[in-house]
């Protein structure tokens, strides 16, 4: 069983500006919104082998949505977030208690150590990559990489509107999809070493979000408006299923930061 969590948007809403997405002159309609996450969970819900669990949102924490942001998970140990900015700082003791209560081992690190959990550490064939500058701290991906017993990769971010690894790297199966721009010339000579085949996106198609996709065996979930990569992947023998998230775009978000993978 493939088990994801996910929180429901109750509470979501566009009430401050922490990436250049959001806008509060620019709401989400909350109707749309509601209709568009729950589209994303049935869908989800109809892949194989697939488990939904849901986390209470929380009023007063509009991003509590994007569950990719509460941690990093490996097995039955979950590494908390120490989020960057107060507006979302409240989400960490809610996902630290459902992660207590739902048999996990929960580690912390001390609050000024910003990280912001599989939003910014993914494991990309048998390597795990984290991402810095924007959101989570270099030592903080040394604490992370020190817990995991596993060494991480630090990657460096220079496009503010790609402040998450998730939103501009996308692992699937030993290969990748990333957006080039997103990062540094030296971490691109790392990603280009170790990925001589990943698939590179479009400066017009990575604003859809299409690397923040839930890549599950053969299918990939994402927002629309990737064609070129969904013609990629089916290159590859793997298949685009796409939903409507443009609500929480708005917010810097989309289907992979809408699910955390248990
Ligand atoms: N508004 C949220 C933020 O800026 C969006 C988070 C999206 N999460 C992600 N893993 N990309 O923190």
């Amino acid at each position: 069983m493939r088990r994801f969590l996910m929180c429901p948007p109750d509470h979501y809403g566009i009430e401050y500006e922490i990436n250049p997405w959001m806008r509060r002159e620019h709401p989400a309609d909350h109707a749309l919104a509601a209709a568009q996450w729950g589209n994303l969970y049935e869908t989800l819900g109809e892949m194989p082998d697939t488990q939904i669990e849901l986390v209470n949102p929380a009023p007063g924490l509009p991003d509590m949505v994007f569950t990719a942001n509460a941690g990093l998970i490996k097995g039955d140990l979950f590494i908390a977030s120490r989020f960057r900015y107060p507006e979302r700082q409240g989400e960490e003791e809610h996902f630290e208690r459902w992660f207590a209560s739902h048999g996990f081992v929960v580690e912390t690190l001390p609050d000024a150590l910003k990280f912001e959990g599989a939003g910014d550490v993914l494991r990309a064939g048998d390597t795990w990559f984290g991402a810095y500058y924007y959101r989570s701290a270099p030592a903080a991906l040394a604490a992370v990489s020190e817990i995991l017993g596993e060494e991480v990769l630090p990657l460096r971010l220079v496009d503010e509107r790609f402040y998450h690894l998730d939103t501009c790297f996308l692992p699937v199966g030993d290969s990748l999809v990333y957006y080039p721009g997103a990062f540094d010339q030296y971490s691109l000579t790392v990603i280009r070493g170790m990925f001589p085949d990943a698939i590179e996106v479009t400066p017009e198609e990575v604003a859809t979000f299409a690397c923040n996709s839930v890549v599950i065996g053969e299918w990939v979930l994402m927002n629309t408006g990737a064609p070129r990569l969904c013609a990629a992947l089916a290159a590859r023998g793997l298949s685009c299923v796409t939903t409507e998230l443009s609500e929480f775009l708005k917010a810097g978000g989309a289907a992979k930061c809408l699910t955390l993978a248990l």
